[in-house]
This record gives structure tokens, C-alpha cells and sequence, in this order.
């Protein structure tokens, strides 16, 4: 019988995993922030919580969330500091190839955020409530926020819509289920609100500004506005203790969310305003299927190196 250790035994070294093998350990991140460049949010070493976002807002520090849906991009961002991750209902057109936000369903977002916080190990890791799982009573609320921190690992979830869903934010806190509130333009009300507006105009600050003190009284520990103007942010920020956080809404919010995406310039077509592109992942990606395609066509590749 070959011994164990002999390439030729089935007992022998094993390889790398070749698809994956899980996320990696945190102590081999690879790009952790220096502590030089470490915002409150992001001193604790263990799991950011929602108190140290509201630290970070009394302390005048930002901190930045991204959407993440994978574990790539979950390990990634984590790894790169990014403070909160969003498994955003923007699945629904990021992930599942659906023009909108609306059609995707709690069953298709929970193993998205299951990768997700199973990858992350230091970000505080959001699930969005997708629409039609929170709308139709507390209690229905209560039971889909229970299943987003239960089945997919969540540490808190959000959901849409102003000061109507106060009783529902509340129902939800008591239940122990942290709930980040988002206001302004609400993607899942698209058709109600007569398709893509900057929400809280002029007169219409006001409301926005009720809306936002109402969801913060009910127990919200954050408020997300969605293109709203900046100064209209800035006075919702004003009104209420708890940390903003902004997309399209101007630079007064603590923090700043977008689709991960966008921000890295894998999606193609037109952006909106606010977002701003840190990388071109669809040429990189684009250029490297072309460059692999070619290798397989011409017999370039595998070579030697990569046979056994
Ligand atoms: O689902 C999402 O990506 C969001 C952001 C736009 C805030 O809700």
C-alpha cells in the first residue's frame, strides 16, 4: 500500500479548494484600515453594533455601507473596513435580473443573506424586508424580521416608508429585532409615487423631517434617506438623535449608503447622480472572459502549468 504522504495515495496532501472554501479567516484580512485612518464606527474589533453607529454620530464621524449579496463581496467589503452591509431588496435588480425592487421575495433574499453573514465578521449586516412582507400588520412585520435575523443571520433589518409604519417599528424593537427605517424615496412605492422623485422639496421637508422623529420615537436606530435634497437631509439629520445615513441626500447624513454595483462600476448603462464609480469591474471583467475565450479557442490554454 503507498504510504499516506505519497502522491500517488488517496490519502495525500490536499490541494487548495478549487471552487472556494468558505470565507476566510479574519486574522488574514488582507487589507485591514490602518488605525491611523479608523473612524469610531470602526474601532470596536469585534461586531459593529448599532450603538456604535450612534457613537460615531455624537463623535461627528462617519461611517460607509454598502449592499452586498454574496460572499465575495461580503468578505471583501468587510475586509476593507466598510462599516454596514445591506442585503438590499436592489437583489431583485442586481442579483435576480428583475426590472425593479418589487418582485423579489423573502425565500429568494434569505440565502443571499445568509452568504453574507456567514462572510462578514466585523460589519453590522442589514436585511431589507422586501415588499409585501411588512406592509399588512405588525405582526407580519414581526414574523418576516424574525426570519431575516433567524434563517439568514441578520443583526438588524429595514424597512420602508414613513411616520405610518411608527406602530410597526415599534412592535418590531419590542420583538428585539433592530430596525433601520428608510424615507425619501422609497424604491418598493416606485408606482405610488409616480416613478423615480426627489422626495422633500420646499414644503415637503417638513413631512420627511415627521416622518424621520416619528421612526426614531418608535425605536429606529437609523434613518436612510433616499434622494432627498441636501439640505432637507440635513435638517432630518438635525431632528433626530439616532445616525442618518444618505444616497442621493447631499453630505450631511453619518453615513453614506450605494449599491455595490454601481459603486464599482460593474453594472452598465446610465447612472444615477449620486452615484460615484471607484473602479471599472465591467471592462476588467468584460476584457478577462474576452482574453480567456481566446486562450480556450486558440489552445493557449490550460498549459502545462495548469495540468497534471
Ligand atoms: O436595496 C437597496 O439597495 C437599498 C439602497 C438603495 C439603500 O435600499
Amino acid at each position: 500500500m503507498a504510504p499516506s504522504n505519497s502522491p500517488d495515495s488517496p490519502l495525500s496532501a490536499e490541494l487548495p479548494a478549487p471552487y472556494g472554501d468558505g470565507p476566510a479567516p479574519a486574522a488574514s484580512a488582507p487589507s485591514a484600515p490602518s488605525p491611523a485612518a479608523t473612524p469610531a464606527a470602526a474601532k470596536p474589533a469585534g461586531r459593529i453594533r448599532t450603538h456604535h453607529l450612534r457613537q460615531a454620530k455624537l463623535n461627528g464621524e462617519r461611517f460607509a455601507m454598502l449592499t452586498a449579496y454574496d460572499q465575495y463581496a461580503a468578505e471583501i467589503f468587510d475586509q476593507a473596513g466598510i462599516e454596514v452591509l445591506l442585503v438590499g431588496d436592489s437583489a431583485s435588480n442586481n442579483v435576480f435580473g428583475n426590472e425593479t425592487s418589487l418582485p423579489v421575495t423573502v425565500d429568494e433574499l434569505l440565502p443571499l443573506c445568509r452568504a453574507v453573514t456567514r462572510s462578514a465578521r466585523r460589519a453590522l449586516v442589514v436585511a431589507d424586508l422586501p415588499f409585501g412582507s411588512y406592509e399588512v400588520s405588525a405582526g407580519q412585520a414581526v414574523a418576516t424580521g424574525v426570519r431575516f435575523l433567524k434563517e439568514g443571520g441578520a443583526h438588524a433589518v429595514k424597512i420602508e416608508g414613513g411616520k405610518f409604519y411608527a406602530e410597526t417599528v415599534r412592535a418590531m424593537v419590542q420583538a428585539g429585532i433592530p430596525v433601520m427605517a428608510h424615507i425619501g424615496f422609497t424604491p418598493q412605492s416606485e408606482h405610488a409615487l409616480g416613478g423615480y422623485r426627489v422626495q422633500g422639496r420646499g414644503d415637503d421637508a417638513q413631512r420627511l423631517i415627521e416622518d424621520a422623529v416619528a421612526l426614531a420615537d418608535a425605536g429606529a436606530f437609523c434613518v436612510l434617506m433616499e434622494m432627498v435634497p441636501a439640505p432637507t437631509a440635513a435638517a432630518v439629520d438635525a431632528a433626530v438623535e439616532v445616525p442618518t445615513i444618505g444616497i442621493g441626500a447631499g453630505n450631511a447624513t453619518t453615513g453614506q449608503v450605494l449599491v455595490w454595483q454601481d459603486m464599482a462600476g460593474l453594472r452598465g448603462g446610465k447612472m444615477a447622480k449620486f452615484v460615484k464609480q471607484y473602479a471599472d469591474l465591467r471592462t476588467t471583467l468584460s476584457e478577462a472572459a474576452r482574453a480567456y475565450g481566446e486562450d480556450v479557442r486558440s489552445g493557449q490554454f490550460p498549459g502545462p502549468e495548469h495540468s497534471f
